[in-house]
């Protein structure tokens, strides 16, 4: 990494007032966002209601869509998912306040050198040539039952009892976004021929990850991007996107728009599960663009199995037309690897097997 980009300190209340912006957000010709919004992605919101209560119909409906859309580029929206929109407002809400905080409060969260939590404002991660145009605060979610309160704690410890509620608000949402991941990895089961129990008990006990994104206003949009383009190295990512906008996902050798709908979750498969599904259902390549207007939140979390659960598809989805792609491996291993290692231009899966 550069050492001019590792000193550097994001401010972006201070950005926001120059009428340029610094050369290290400046993407490459080749890279930069299109001006004009590109067009929408296509894709049904899959309802998830007759799902949810058992509908045969429904099951098998559900199961046929996210396999046309796994088939094809892995990216999907889900409705009627039973989540508490109450919920996903107060975690908007919170959201809203930690970044609105002066810098030196969200530096209390401050990620430390080779640790993926923490807050981060400017940094080249893994998914970036460039400063992405963001702020974040990722932390650490258990669905084991012994780490029950390990989001609320986190936000008790590092942040203060100020932050006691919206801690709180954050372990209920890790835990709304767990139940939801397992229903699609039924869904997914069953849409892979391998049975509704197989990927649920496979993630059970998971060690995911939740990130808070925030993209203030930038005054020069067509130069920088608020995440560069990627493929997710997780199992699953659930995001709520505001109402602003700024998703894109490369389909069909062009970008396109997603949508924001606030009543929808954005899933998209990542690369640990494209290994599960022995390559059968695709990650996708997405970006988040900035506008010059309007701060844009959305909230990520990220499926991942078990520290010590070893990647392996299951045997029905091996054959002799469908040979083993990748090793087996363990979800710890691909994050080292992609953090090290990652290219914009690169396939991150086929580069670390
Ligand atoms: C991401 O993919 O990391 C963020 C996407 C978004 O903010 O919409
Ligand atoms: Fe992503």
């Amino acid at each position: 990494m550069p050492s001019q980009l590792k000193s550097f300190s994001f401010d972006a209340s201070i950005l926001q007032h120059q009428s340029n912006i610094p050369p290290q957000f400046i993407w490459a010709d080749h890279e930069k966002p299109c001006t004009e919004p590109p067009p929408r992605l296509d894709v049904p919101p899959i309802d998830l209601g007759g799902f949810l209560s058992g509908d045969p119909e429904s099951v098998a409906n559900a199961a046929r869509l996210v396999d046309q859309a796994c088939r094809k580029h892995g990216f999907f929206l889900v409705v009627n998912h039973g989540i508490d929109m109450k919920l996903i407002e107060e975690a908007h809400r919170g959201t809203n306040y930690f970044f609105g905080m002066p810098l030196e409060e969200k530096e209390r969260a401050l990620r430390k050198p080779g640790d993926h939590c923490g807050y981060a404002s400017s940094f080249t991660n893994r998914f970036s040539s460039k400063l992405p145009w963001k702020e974040t605060l990722s932390f650490r979610y258990s669905a084991e039952s012994r780490f029950s309160d390990i989001v609320g704690k986190y936000f008790l410890d590092v942040m203060g009892e100020d932050y006691a509620a919206f801690g709180r608000v954050c372990q209920e949402y890790c835990e709304a976004m767990n139940s939801l991941s397992l229903n699609v990895m039924e869904i997914l089961g069953i849409s892979l021929g391998v049975g509704p129990s197989y990927f649920r008990e496979f993630f059970q006990g998971n060690d995911s990850i939740m990130r808070l994104n925030y993209y203030p206003p930038c005054q020069k949009p067509d130069l920088a991007l608020g995440t560069g383009p990627h493929c997710d190295p997780t199992s699953l990512t659930i995001l709520h996107q505001d109402h602003v906008g700024g998703l894109q996902v490369f389909v069909d050798d062009k970008w396109h728009s997603i949508t924001p709908n606030p009543q929808a979750f954005v899933v998209n498969i990542g690369d640990t599960f494209m290994a599960l599904s022995n390559g059968i259902y695709k990650g996708c390549l997405h970006r988040a663009v900035v506008n010059s207007t309007t701060p844009r939140k959305s909230l990520a979390f990220f499926l991942c199995p078990r520290m010590d659960k070893i990647v392996t598809p299951p045997k029905e989805l091996v054959c002799e037309g469908n040979p083993r792609i990748y090793p087996d491996f363990t979800w710890p291993a691909l994050l080292e690897f992609t953090q090290k290692h990652y290219r914009s231009d690169m396939k991150t899966l086929e580069a670390f097997v």
